[in-house]
Parts: C-alpha cells; sequence; structure tokens
C-alpha cells in the first residue's frame, strides 16, 4: 500500500506522515517512510541542487526535471522494493508536488508534467493521498514565526502559493484517492482523520490495520 502526504511548505503533512508511519510500525507492520526530493544517495544531491539558493538561474523545466529524476531513483531503488515485499509505503511528498508546484505553479503544461510523472513513477499510483490544505496567509505566517532562513523553493512569494494551492484543489476533485484535510485543525484531530481514512482503504485493498486494536 502507497500513501502519501501533499501540502503546501509547513502545513503539517509532513508531522502527521509520522505519526501514521508511527502507529502503523506500533501495530507491527512493516512500514517504509520516503522524503521526496532525497531519499536515496542520488536524490539527496538532487534535492541540495533544488533548495540551493544560490540556483536561483535555474529554469522551470530544469527544476521539474531534477525533481522528477530524484523521484525515479527513488522509485526504483526504495519505493518498488518496498512495495514488493509488502511494506506500507508512506511518502511525504510524491508527484502530485509536481503537478502542483511545476505544473500549476510554474506553468509547465499540466499534461506534460504528468506524463513525466507517469515515467518518474514507473506507472505507481498512491492508494491514498492526504492534502493538507491551509490557506496561503497562514502558510505566511508560520513562515515568518519559523524564524529559519527560507530555501529557493520557500522564497516564491504568495501568488505562487495560490496557484500551487488552488492546483492540489484541483487534482483533490479529479481524483478520487486525494482527501482534503483542513490543516488549521489540531494535530491529533487530523491523525484521527488520517488513521479512519487508510483503515477504510485498507480493508478495500484487504489489509486489516485495525486487527490489534479491536
Ligand atoms: P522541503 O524542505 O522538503 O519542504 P517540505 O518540508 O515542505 O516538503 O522542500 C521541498 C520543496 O520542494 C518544497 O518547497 C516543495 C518543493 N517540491 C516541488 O516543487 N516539486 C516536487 O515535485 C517536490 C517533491 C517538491
Amino acid at each position: 500500500m502507497l500513501i502519501t502526504f501533499e501540502g503546501l511548505d509547513l502545513s503539517g503533512k509532513s508531522t502527521q506522515a509520522r505519526m501514521l508511519l508511527d502507529r502503523l510500525a506500533s501495530q507491527g507492520f512493516e512500514v517504509v517512510f520516503i522524503r521526496e526530493p532525497g531519499g536515496t544517495d542520488i536524490g539527496e544531491k538532487i534535492r541540495a541542487i533544488l533548495l540551493d539558493t544560490e540556483n536561483k538561474g535555474i529554469s522551470d523545466e530544469a527544476e521539474f526535471l531534477l525533481f522528477s529524476a530524484s523521484r525515479a531513483q527513488i522509485v526504483r531503488e526504495r519505493i518498488q522494493p518496498a512495495l514488493e515485499a509488502g511494506a506500507v509505503v508512506v511518502c511525504d511528498r510524491f508527484y502530485d508536488s509536481s503537478t502542483a508546484y511545476q505544473g500549476w505553479g510554474r506553468g509547465i503544461p499540466v499534461s506534460a508534467v504528468e506524463a513525466i510523472n507517469m515515467c518518474a513513477a514507473a506507472g505507481l499510483a498512491p492508494d491514498v493521498t492526504f492534502f493538507l490544505d491551509l490557506p496561503v496567509a497562514e502558510i505566511e505566517r508560520r513562515l515568518a514565526i519559523a524564524l529559519k532562513e527560507k530555501d529557493r523553493m520557500e522564497s516564491n512569494g504568495r501568488a505562487f502559493y495560490e496557484r500551487v494551492r488552488n492546483g492540489y484543489l484541483e487534482i483533490a476533485r479529479q481524483q478520487p484517492r486525494v482527501t482534503v484535510l483542513d490543516a488549521t485543525k489540531p494535530i491529533n484531530e487530523l491523525h484521527e482523520e488520517v488513521w479512519r481514512r487508510v483503515v477504510a482503504r485498507g480493508a478495500e485493498l484487504g489489509k486489516h490495520f485495525e486487527k490489534e486494536e479491536a
């Protein structure tokens, strides 16, 4: 089973991905955590190029293909083998990030992005995707209080983030696998919503996640 978390920067998706992972592991399930971009030796090098504030001159297309290259590597090196071994794979970002950021955000034709996504992902599709949705003003507030230096991707500004958010909402309208969560809710409440959805989808796929809690 492949579960992905999506959202704008600082939406809390990484926290939710970790909480789900811990709960699955505590029930004795084999779990694998994936973070994009990165997650392999090659992917970490690509990640460094993508987030480096010195690389302001990178073209939108080069940026997109680098995210895709990192994904192509992690799919083959880690995700496919884990799924074949029967593990539950939890991804902090997957190809919906490219559709939303590079397609809707940067303006690369979404059909081209989707075609490359399929190639990078070797045709894999997530079984469940969570989009942690936040108003852009709230993202900006969180960025301001995080008191950290912005990486290249985080320096994009409000209009870009609005386009990315709308892109995610459009993906959610088109893809029944996507559940939109209101990321302003408390962490534990969000986790319970995630858990209920995973249990329900797992049951459809013949994986019974609540066996030890029942
Ligand atoms: P990261 O520091 O991992 O941020 P986050 O914790 O929000 O995931 O940086 C990843 C950045 O790269 C983030 O701004 C989103 C962006 N991104 C894309 O633009 N396209 C992609 O395909 C992926 C995977 C990430």
